[in-house]
């Protein structure tokens, strides 16, 4: 096992009625002044937002609004929230919403206190220094950034999708999680939450550091209830119980839990992040074409944690490692079709990628060789690219 630090200071608040708590928690972080940051119109029409005013209003927090973060969320908006909160002399931020809002309010929670264009913490040009605290209610258990010290925006200009990483800076003062807040989720929606926290799985999963037994135990725990409840959820919609397994299952998959001790990987959403910045399809969606294509290859050339995974989460019962791989594989890709998600790009609604594009941006951005766990250089990230058609 390798040495690391653990260190996530959110304050997961979760439960019924735990959304009244935002104003009373802001006021607590001397949040005064609050830019509450939502996203198209699933948030009003839930009365989720009334609610959260009525509850900024009661803990005596002024506050201004900025709303319509669309899925896929783009440095345009970021730069409006900058420049609202300069103009208005805010000092903190609410995010209703999943990824995209939550993304959104930390980009701006870090522009703000820095003097030049927030899209060089993205370009590596400049470390984030200060950050303006942030609080989130969560409405969709997906992209983990409640509990995560990242935030992916995309750069409309050139379509750059790029995800940044911070220790703690990024990370949300207070989360709080309410799972009857999910229940409005359609389909499609939770469907692609579950193929992302089960990928953020994987991601850390797949790895050669040995005598790490703690953390694969606690991925594949967290892993075998996703796919205990993942049906239930989608059968019925209002499960209380599921819905909070999920969410929960959600934080922990992106928390840094499942990876303390040992190098991850993440290839599959390097090579996602291109799909969904140049056909801006949704996040979980395209994990759930990238990630079987990704496990086949390994499963030919290193497919050694994929068969322990497929003997430990699907039961395999398969000595050879690549057939015991494969085997995993096609569980995999059994598993997210029963949610109806894609797993081919035609699926996907691409019916022609351009693979070229995709493996020529994917490395630009991300370098030459891209992968912990088994190191793709454009020639295997191209193949990979050819096994989702
Ligand atoms: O905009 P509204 O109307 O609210 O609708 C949203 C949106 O269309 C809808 N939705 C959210 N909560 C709902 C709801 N609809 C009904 N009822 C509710 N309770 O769901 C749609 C998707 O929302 P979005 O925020 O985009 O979803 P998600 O949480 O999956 O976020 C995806 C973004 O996060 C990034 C992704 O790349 C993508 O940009 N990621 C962020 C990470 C991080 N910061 O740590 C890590 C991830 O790997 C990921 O890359
Ligand atoms: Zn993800």
């Amino acid at each position: 096992m390798e040495n690391f630090t653990f260190w996530t200071p959110t304050k997961y608040v979760f439960g019924r009625g735990v959304e009244m708590q935002a104003g009373a928690l802001t006021a607590s972080m001397l949040g005064r002044k609050v830019l509450m940051v939502y996203g198209g119109h699933s948030a009003e029409a839930s009365g989720l937002l009334a609610k959260v005013r009525a509850s900024l209003s009661e803990a005596g927090v002024e506050w201004k609004e900025l709303g319509g973060v669309r899925p896929n969320p783009t440095d345009d908006k970021v730069r409006e929230g900058i420049d609202m909160m300069r103009a208005e002399g805010l000092d903190s931020l609410l995010a209703v919403g999943g990824g995209s809002v939550i993304d959104t309010a930390k980009a701006i929670a870090a522009g703000v206190p820095y003097d030049g264009d927030f899209w060089d913490f993205f370009e590596g040009k400049a470390a984030i220094g200060d950050t303006l605290p942030l609080v989130v209610i969560l409405t969709i258990p997906a992209a983990g950034s409640e509990g995560s010290g990242n935030a992916v925006i995309t750069k409309i200009d050139g379509k750059v999708k790029i995800s940044i990483r911070t220790e703690v800076a990024l990370r949300p003062k207070f989360a709080l999680m309410n799972p009857e807040l999910t229940f409005t989720l359609p389909p499609y929606q939770t469907a692609c939450g579950i193929v992302d926290m089960m990928a953020h799985i994987f991601e850390r999963y797949f790895s050669d550091t040995p005598c790490v037994e703690i953390t694969d135990r606690v991925a594949e725990g967290v892993l075998m209830a996703i796919i205990e409840e993942a049906p239930k959820v989608m059968e019925n919609p209002t499960d209380y119980d599921a819905r909070a397994n999920i969410m929960w299952s959600g934080t922990l998959a992106h928390n840094g839990v499942c990876g303390t001790g040992r190098k991850e990987d993440w290839a599959s959403h390097a090579m996602e992040h291109e799909i969904s910045a140049l056909y801006d399809v949704a996040h979980g969606a395209g994990l759930a074409v990238v990630f079987p294509a990704w496990m086949t290859f390994m499963a030919k050339n290193h497919p050694e944690k994929g068969a322990q995974l497929a003997r430990r989460i699907w039961d395999v019962k398969e000595d050879d490692d690549h057939k015991a791989a494969m085997e995993g594989v096609m569980q995999l890709k059994k598993f997210f079709k029963k949610l109806g998600m894609p797993v081919t790009m035609d699926e996907l609604g691409i019916t022609e990628p351009d693979i070229d594009l995709l493996v020529e941006k994917l490395h630009e951005h991300k370098g030459n060789v891209i992968g912990g766990y088994y190191p793709l250089t454009p020639t295997e990230t191209r193949i990979i690219y050819q096994l989702t058609i």
